[in-house]
């Protein structure tokens, strides 16, 4: 699907990052000479779905151009770039049209890339009812809390966030909820779970399987050929290479990780973003499936098409999307809207602090215990243990019904650039 094309009217030390990042995400760019060009593009045909523009030089005529456009009926959303200097007469009433929004320097273009996605969602969301009290809201049933969970992490979509969440919430599970965890790499093609934690890859499921099919002693199961990561987190991958993938018995799998939940207390399974018969396999086991979704519509349209797939399967109840990145500008409401599931969680970005823990084969929950990030995978961990925020204070204990989210999420939150 075609992204739509972002016109750009920035100076170039600022532009030539911005347009690199947004094309990494698969916009169109088109640069403007001056603001009164937007006009011009939008009348020649490109789909603009966004402006973004500096007003410093000349703040009155960005704020004349899209004024005049708006009075013509021609309506796209503008990102207003300034300095301090300008921002308070930007403010004053009616000078911005109601999806403007103004972003004050210094700028950074990963923050830009997340508020240009959010201001692309919310002129594009329609609002529709959801019904998905049974997801995160109201008692949980009543074996979800008897027997170990299993939790799958899944969006068909790359790159939004599985292997960080399945990482992230394992380690907070572990280190601060002291579960026993194993995480299950399901994904050798795009994950990297191991690679993530500093671990070798190992002695894998697919390994073991040889060799009991070739008449060794007894087969191995999951917590046999499980590494233990330095966070405590039990960490088994089926694969080492993805040539394997595709030879694995899916109705092994699903048993293997069914066998484990013996030995753990929590079982968390990073998938592969495939509709693969090992993933189908893992999805009918799954007590609930975890779906990240970043605010983009990408993320979105890939988790809404998941909710039609999950209906055919038959467990679609079981899923439950977790908002990352939640912080860019786009209220859970409008995603839960966007997707048609109830959110469970929201992850806010943690910026570089991923890639520093990765580099050290850490993970942000145990490496930067104190960081709001942190925080949101112990809420997220809390809603898969059902734990209630109240009893959470007074004495760590589970609960039996899960946290309303309601008051953590906001219209306003400030995004980051
Ligand atoms: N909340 C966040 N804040 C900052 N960076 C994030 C956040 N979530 C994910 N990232 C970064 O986004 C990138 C993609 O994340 P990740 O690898 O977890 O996605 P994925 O869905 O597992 O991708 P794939 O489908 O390729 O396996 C990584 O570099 C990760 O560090
Ligand atoms: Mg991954």
């Amino acid at each position: 699907m075609r992204r739509p094309t972002i016109a750009i009217r920035l100076p170039a030390r600022e532009r030539d990052a911005l347009i690199e990042e947004l094309a990494a995400a698969e916009f169109g760019t088109v640069v403007l000479d001056s603001a009164s060009d937007l006009e011009r593009v939008v009348g020649g045909g490109l789909p603009v779905g966004l402006a973004i523009l500096d007003v410093s030089e000349d703040p009155t005529a960005v704020t004349a151009t899209l004024a005049g456009m708006r009075e013509r009926g021609i309506s796209v959303p503008a990102l207003i770039v300034a300095g301090d200097s300008v921002f308070d007469d930007l403010g004053e009433d009616d000078t911005l049209g109601p999806n403007d929004e103004i972003v004050l320097r210094p700028i950074d273009t990963d923050g830009l890339r997340w508020r240009a996605e959010a201001m692309l969602i919310r002129s594009q969301v329609v609002a529709h009812a959801t019904d998905n009290s049974v997801l995160s809201r109201g008692p949980v049933e009543a074996d979800w809390a008897a027997r170990s969970p299993i939790v799958a992490v899944f969006n068909p979509k790359g790159g939004v966030g599985k292997t960080t969440i399945a990482t992230n919430l394992a380690s907070a599970l572990q280190g601060r909820r002291d579960r026993n965890v194993l995480l299950v790499d399901a994904d050798t093609v795009t994950g990297h779970v191991t690679m993530s934690l500093g671990l070798d890859t190992g002695r894998t499921l697919s390994d073991a399987w040889l060799d009991a099919d070739e008449g060794g002693p007894g087969e191995e199961g999951l917590l046999d050929i499980a590494e233990v990561h330095d966070s405590g987190v039990r960490v088994a991958a089926l694969v080492s290479s993805p040539l394997h993938m595709v030879t694995l018995d899916a109705d092994r799998v699903a048993e293997a990780i069914l066998a484990a939940r013996w030995g753990v207390d929590v079982i968390v399974v990073d998938l592969h973003p495939s509709y693969s018969e090992v993933n189908q396999a893992i999805f009918g086991i799954a007590d609930r499936i975890l779906v990240p979704v970043t605010p983009d519509l990408p993320a979105i349209r890939a988790a809404s098409q998941l909710t039609e797939v999950a209906t055919q399967l038959g467990v679609r109840d079981h899923l439950a999307m977790v908002v990352n990145r939640a912080n860019s500008g786009v209220s859970i409401r409008q995603m839960e809207d966007a997707v048609g599931l109830t959110a469970m969680a929201s992850i806010r970005s943690g910026g570089m602090l991923f890639v520093r823990a990765a580099n050290e084969g850490r993970t942000v929950t145990d490496m930067f215990p104190k960081d709001a990030v942190s925080h949101d995978f112990e809420i997220l961990a809390d809603c898969i243990l059902g734990i209630e925020p109240a009893e959470r204070l007074a004495d760590g204990k589970a609960g039996h019904r899960m946290p309303s989210l309601g008051g953590l999420f906001g219209r306003n939150q400030p995004a980051r650039t």
